[in-house]
C-alpha cells in the first residue's frame, strides 16, 4: 500500500531480453537438415509401430545410421520382428511405448509346428539390458528326461518310458521341495504370463504349449548408457551415425532434425534461456507485488524459507476475532500486549500482539522461528501467528495461572493457597532447567533464551512451567557455543555480566544459565535479589546475605521450615549461587544443573561466593 510503484531500476532489465527469443529460436531451426529420427518408425508384420527406443535393423546390413538403443535392436526376418537376447531370439508380439512393456515370445516354440514343442531357451539374465522381466510375468519350469516314477505334473508327449520322462511345475510348486523330480537330465526355465497360467492351472501338463505362446513381458527405462541419457535429458534420441568413413559413432538425434555428437545443448541453450527470461519475469513480478504489500524482505524471506516449519498463519481479521475485538488483556509484554482469546474450536489462547512501532520485526521472526522447532513440555507452543503489514502477533495456548512472578514475591495481603510452598517451587525450577537444558542441546538448532525471568516463566493448570517470550532469543548454528552480539539484550537483574561487559568472557548459553540463578535464588528467597528488603536493610544484595547466611536461613522452625522443606530451601539456594558465578566458565552447564536437581544438597559442594 505504501510503495505501490516498483522501483525503477528493476524495471528496464526483462525487456531487452525478452528480443533475444526469437533470436535463439531462429539459431536453433537454423540448424535442421531433412534426416529426422521419427520418420524410421516402421512396421513387420503384425507390428506396425516398431520405433524409440527400439530400432527395426536391416537383416542383411547392420551398418546404418539408427536410433535407438543398442541393445533394442529388432530385426524382421519372414514379416516376423525378432528381438535377440542374448544368444536367443525372440518374437516381438506387440510394444505398448506408454507402459514402456514390450510381449515377446519364444521364437522356436512359435515357429514350430510341433503340438508338443520342447523347450529349448532357459530364462535370460538381463542384468545387461535396460529391459527387466514384468511384474506380470511368473516363470514355469521343465524337467527333461527324468529317472523319477511320480505320474503327476508329467508331460506325457515328452516321453513316458522309465529315465525319459518329464514334468512341469509353476513357479508355486517349486517352492516346495517334495515337488522336484529327481535324476533329471535337464532343467529349462520359460518366462510365461502369470494371468494365462491361472487359466491353465490344471491342465499344464498337455497346453502347456498355449502358455508359452502368450509369451512374457519386459519393461524398459531410460537408457543404462550414460551418452545416451545425456542425450535423452536434453531432449533428443540417441543411436548410431555412419559417418562418411563408413563408421559407427554413437550420436544424439535432436528433435529440430540435427545430429549432434553428445546432447541438443542448442535447443537446450534456447531453452534455458527461455527458462532463465520465465525467471526473470517470475522474480520481477514477485518483487513489485511485494512493494504492493509492504516492505518487509526480511520476514517475508524467512517465511518462504521456512514454509514447512513456520505454524499456521492467520489473518489480522481472524485475531481480532478471536480476541474478541481485543477486550481481556492478560499482561504488557516486553514487546506487546497479550490479550485472552479463543478458537473456533474452543481452546483457549494467549495473543500477544507486538507494539506496531518497537522493533524492525528482527524480534518477530526470532520468536516465530525459535518456537517452531520446539516441542518440549516445559516451552510454551506457538499455535500461529499473524503478520500483516505492520500488524504482528503471536498465538500461544492459553496459561490459566499465568506468570510465575505473581507467586514468588511474598505478598503479605496473599492468601496461604496464594504462596506456592517449596515443593512446588522446587518443582517448577527443575521444569524449567528441564525445558533449558532441551533449548541449549537443541534437537535442530541451539537456543539461548536471553530473558530468563520470573515475569517469562508461564504457569499451566497444573502449575507446570513453561518457558515464553522468545523475542530476544538467539538461534545459534549447532556446535557453535560462543554468541556474537550486536548490543546488549535482557533484563536488568538477571542479564549475565557478560551480555554487558564483554571482558568477563564470552556470551554463550551459559548466560541463561546466570539468569536463571537468579530466579531460583528469588523463587527461595521470596523477594526480588535488588530491593531485598531484609529488615528494612534496603540496600543489601539479597545473593550475598544469603551466602552468608545460609544456614540461618534454613533453618527448622523458621518461617514454618520442616527438615524437609528446608532441605529444598538449601538445595534450591545452593544452586542458584551456583549459577549465578561472575565467571561463565565457572557456572554449571544446564544439564549439569539438572544433575545437581536429582542429586541431594549433602552432596552439593558449596560454590565459592559470588
Ligand atoms: C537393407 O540394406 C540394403 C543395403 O544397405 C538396402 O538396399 C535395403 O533396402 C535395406 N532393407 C531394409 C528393409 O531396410
Ligand atoms: C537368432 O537369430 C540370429 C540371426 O538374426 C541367428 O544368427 C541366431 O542363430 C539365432 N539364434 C538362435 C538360438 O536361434
Ligand atoms: C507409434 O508410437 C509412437 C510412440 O508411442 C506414437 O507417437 C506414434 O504415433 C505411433 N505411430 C503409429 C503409426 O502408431
Ligand atoms: C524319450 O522319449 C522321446 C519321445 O517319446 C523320444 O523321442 C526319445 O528318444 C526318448 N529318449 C530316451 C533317452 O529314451
Ligand atoms: C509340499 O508338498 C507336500 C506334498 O504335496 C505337502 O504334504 C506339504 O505340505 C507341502 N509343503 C508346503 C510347505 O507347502
Ligand atoms: C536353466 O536355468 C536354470 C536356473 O535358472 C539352471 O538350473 C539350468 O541348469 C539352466 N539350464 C540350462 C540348460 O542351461
Ligand atoms: C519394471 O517395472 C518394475 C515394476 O513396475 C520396476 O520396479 C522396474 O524398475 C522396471 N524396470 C525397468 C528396467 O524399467
Ligand atoms: C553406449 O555405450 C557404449 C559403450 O559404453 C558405446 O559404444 C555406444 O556407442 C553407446 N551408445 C549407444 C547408443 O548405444
Ligand atoms: C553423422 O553422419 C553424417 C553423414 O555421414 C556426418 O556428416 C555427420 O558429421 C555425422 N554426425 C555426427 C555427430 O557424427
Amino acid at each position: 500500500m505504501l510503495d505501490a510503484k516498483p522501483p525503477p531500476s528493476s524495471l528496464p532489465l526483462p525487456i531487452p531480453l525478452l528480443f533475444l527469443v526469437p533470436l535463439f529460436s531462429i539459431a536453433a531451426v537454423s540448424f535442421a537438415s531433412d534426416y529426422a529420427c521419427q520418420e524410421l518408425s516402421t512396421s513387420c508384420g503384425s507390428v506396425t509401430n516398431i520405433t524409440y527406443p527400439f530400432w527395426l535393423a536391416n537383416d542383411t546390413d547392420e551398418l546404418f545410421t539408427h536410433c535407438g538403443y543398442q541393445d533394442f535392436k529388432v530385426i524382421c526376418r519372414d514379416n516376423t520382428p525378432i528381438l535377440s537376447l542374448a544368444t536367443d531370439n525372440y518374437t516381438v508380439i506387440h510394444i505398448d511405448y506408454d507402459r514402456r512393456i514390450i510381449s515377446l515370445a519364444d521364437a522356436d516354440i512359435l515357429g514350430s509346428a510341433d503340438t508338443c514343442p520342447r523347450v529349448r531357451h532357459n530364462l535370460t539374465s538381463l542384468t545387461d539390458y535396460s529391459l527387466a522381466y514384468a511384474p506380470s510375468d511368473t516363470y514355469l519350469t521343465f524337467f527333461f528326461n527324468c529317472n523319477d516314477d511320480r505320474t503327476e505334473y508329467t508331460v506325457s508327449c515328452l516321453g513316458h518310458a522309465g529315465g525319459n520322462i518329464s514334468f512341469v511345475l509353476t513357479d508355486e510348486m517349486i517352492k516346495n521341495n517334495s515337488f522336484i523330480p529327481d535324476n533329471c537330465e535337464a532343467v529349462i526355465v520359460a518366462p510365461v504370463l502369470r494371468d494365462l497360467l491361472k487359466s491353465l492351472e490344471y491342465e499344464l501338463a498337455n497346453r502347456y504349449k498355449e502358455a508359452l505362446h502368450g509369451g512374457f513381458e519386459l519393461n524398459w527405462s531410460a537408457s543404462t548408457n550414460d551418452t545416451c541419457s545425456h542425450c535423452e535429458r536434453s531432449g533428443g534420441w540417441c543411436g548410431l551415425n555412419m559417418t562418411s568413413s563408413r563408421t559407427l559413432v554413437s550420436a544424439c538425434f535432436c528433435s529440430d532434425g540435427r545430429i549432434a555428437s553428445h546432447n541438443c545443448s542448442i535447443a537446450g541453450l534456447t531453452l534455458g534461456c527461455f527458462a532463465l527470461l520465465c525467471l526473470f519475469l517470475c522474480v520481477y513480478i514477485l518483487r513489485s507485488r511485494k512493494h504492493h504489500e509492504k516492505n518487509e524482505p526480511g520476514v517475508e524471506g524467512f517465511l518462504l524459507r521456512h514454509g514447512s516449519l513456520v505454524p499456521k498463519r492467520y489473518k489480522y481479521s481472524e485475531i481480532k476475532r478471536m480476541t474478541n475485538s481485543f477486550g481481556n488483556k492478560l499482561g504488557q509484554g516486553g514487546y506487546g500486549t497479550v490479550f485472552k482469546g479463543t478458537l473456533k474450536d474452543g481452546h483457549l489462547v494467549a495473543v500477544k500482539v507486538l507494539s506496531e512501532t518497537k522493533g524492525n520485526g528482527e524480534e518477530f521472526i526470532n520468536e516465530v522461528a525459535s518456537i517452531s522447532r520446539t516441542s518440549h513440555v516445559n516451552i510454551v507452543s506457538l499455535l500461529g501467528f499473524c503478520l500483516e503489514g505492520p500488524k504482528r502477533a503471536l498465538v500461544y495456548d492459553f496459561m490459566p495461572n499465568g506468570s510465575l512472578e505473581q507467586f514468588i514475591y511474598a505478598d503479605k495481603s496473599k492468601t496461604e493457597t496464594q504462596n506456592l510452598g517449596w515443593e512446588k517451587l522446587y518443582e517448577i525450577a527443575v521444569g524449567v532447567a528441564r525445558g533449558l537444558e532441551y533449548l541449549h542441546r537443541g534437537c535442530n538448532t541451539r537456543i539461548v533464551h536471553f530473558d530468563i525471568k520470573p515475569h517469562n516463566i508461564l504457569l499451566d493448570q497444573d502449575f507446570h512451567p513453561k518457558i515464553s517470550d522468545f523475542g530476544l532469543a538467539k538461534i545459534c548454528p549447532p556446535k557453535v557455543s560462543v554468541i556474537s552480539m550486536a548490543a546488549a539484550r535482557g533484563t536488568f537483574g538477571y542479564i549475565a555480566p557478560e551480555v554487558v561487559t564483554r571482558s568477563i568472557g564470552a556470551v554463550s548459553s551459559k548466560s541463561d544459565v546466570y539468569s536463571y540463578g537468579m530466579m531460583v535464588l528469588e523463587m527461595a528467597g521470596g523477594r526480588k535479589n535488588f530491593d531485598a528488603g531484609v529488615e528494612n536493610a534496603s540496600e543489601i544484595y539479597f545473593p550475598h546475605w544469603i551466602y552468608d547466611n545460609l544456614n540461618k536461613y534454613c533453618e527448622v522452625g523458621i518461617s514454618g521450615l520442616t527438615s524437609e522443606t528446608g532441605e529444598v530451601a538449601r538445595k534450591m539456594i545452593m544452586v542458584g549461587l551456583w549459577c549465578i558465578q561472575l565467571n561463565p566458565a565457572d557456572r554449571p552447564s544446564m544439564s549439569k544443573v539438572l544433575e545437581m536437581w536429582e542429586g541431594s544438597s549433602g552432596k552439593l559442594e558449596m560454590p565459592p561466593r559470588p
